[in-house]
């Protein structure tokens, strides 16, 4: 059994655990067909069960369904919970935030505004109307998701009397752009950078070290951001530490995370793999293995930061990927 310790989420007043849960898997559509609503469902209450209780979700996750996944596991259980706006047009932010609310069937402790920033129509008034729905009581705080620094500085610019509370990027061993300016910033103004594909979507499991990533939807999307895979040394690395302190990969992974002051969101698709990712909170690691871990993966922190916004990708088609219930 996990120790139950929570530490404060930025400026917020929130107490979380170290480690979060992503419940983009619970959205189903996205991740393959070898799990079921129910394993879905019971790994969310593993999670909360081994101490976890931050979970992060999004409209778009099957278009509501991993919201609803995750507020009935949940539901009379004490929990903080993190959604993100699916739409890109601003205008509809308060019919989203509604959608989610019901489908949650709580207030929403932090609501992030999902996607790269040059996809949505109007900044202004899309964070004006998210501060709207702080006042009557939907939203407890407000975070973006996928902005860069000078997106990030013009959110709170946009804001009258909230404050933007948390970054959530896509961050791990095998992807640290963000740990440049954005981190340091972070860092600076006490705003909370959380990671997600902390395991690089099953890459840093150990599992697909020596064959190929299924292919899911979630993982086809990955050619946006990634082409990230693991070097020889630090995949064996990883492997010898693991073998040698009795501690899994994935832990490993997770760990290396919090050790930046970073919080990961890894997601499960079953009762077992919560279970493993919540005990990374506890697992005995010294704090040599993530200088060595450091210096294994610099050429990972040095890429250009412009993967945080597919800049390739034109925003029409990007706007129709995203739409489709991811
Ligand atoms: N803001 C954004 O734009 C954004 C983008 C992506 C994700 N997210 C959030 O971040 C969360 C996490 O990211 P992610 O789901 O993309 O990737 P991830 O956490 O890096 O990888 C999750 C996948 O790894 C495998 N896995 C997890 N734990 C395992 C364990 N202990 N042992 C073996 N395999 C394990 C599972 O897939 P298999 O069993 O199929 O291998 C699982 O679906 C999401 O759920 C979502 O909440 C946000």
């Amino acid at each position: 059994m996990v120790k139950l310790e929570y530490r404060e989420f930025g400026k917020t007043g929130l107490k979380i655990s170290k480690v979060g849960f992503g419940c983009w898997q619970a959205g189903m559509s996205a991740w393959g067909h070898d799990y079921t609503r129910r394993d879905a469902g019971d790994a969310i209450i593993a999670a909360h069960e081994n101490g976890i209780n931050f979970f992060d979700t999004a409209e778009a996750y099957g278009s509501g369904i991993s919201e609803k996944i995750l507020g009935e596991s949940l539901k009379g259980r004490d929990a903080i919970i993190a959604t993100k706006l699916a739409g890109y047009n601003s205008s509809v932010v308060e019919k989203s935030i509604e959608r989610s609310f019901r489908n949650l069937g709580r207030t929403i402790d932090l609501y992030q505004v999902h996607w790269v920033p040059s996809i949505y129509t109007n900044l202004g008034r899309l964070f004006r109307a998210i501060e709207k729905s702080v006042k009557a009581g939907k939203v407890q705080h407000i975070g973006v998701s996928n902005f860069p620094l000078k997106y990030l500085e013009k959110a709170q610019n946009f804001m009258e009397k909230e404050e933007i509370v948390s970054d959530q990027v896509q961050y791990s061993i095998v992807h640290r752009e963000a740990e440049t300016e954005l981190l340091q910033y972070c860092r600076k103004n006490r705003i909370e950078m959380i990671a997600w594909s902390p395991l690089a979507r099953g890459e840093l499991t150990g599992k697909y070290f020596n064959s190929r990533m299924p292919f899911t939807l979630s993982r086809s999307l990955n050619s946006f951001t990634s082409g990230h895979s693991l070097s020889q040394p630090l995949k064996e690395y990883l492997q010898e530490q693991s073998a040698s302190l009795g501690v899994p990969i994935p832990a490993l992974a997770i760990r290396y995370i919090i050790s930046k002051g970073i919080l990961p969101i890894p997601g499960a698709k079953n009762p077992l793999q919560a279970r493993q990712n919540s005990e990374a909170m506890d697992a005995h690691i010294p704090e040599g293995i993530f200088g060595r871990i450091d210096s294994l993966s610099m050429q990972y922190a040095t890429g250009s930061p412009k993967l945080l916004i597919p800049r390739a990708i034109p925003n029409t088609l990007l706007r129709i990927v995203m739409s489709r219930s991811i």
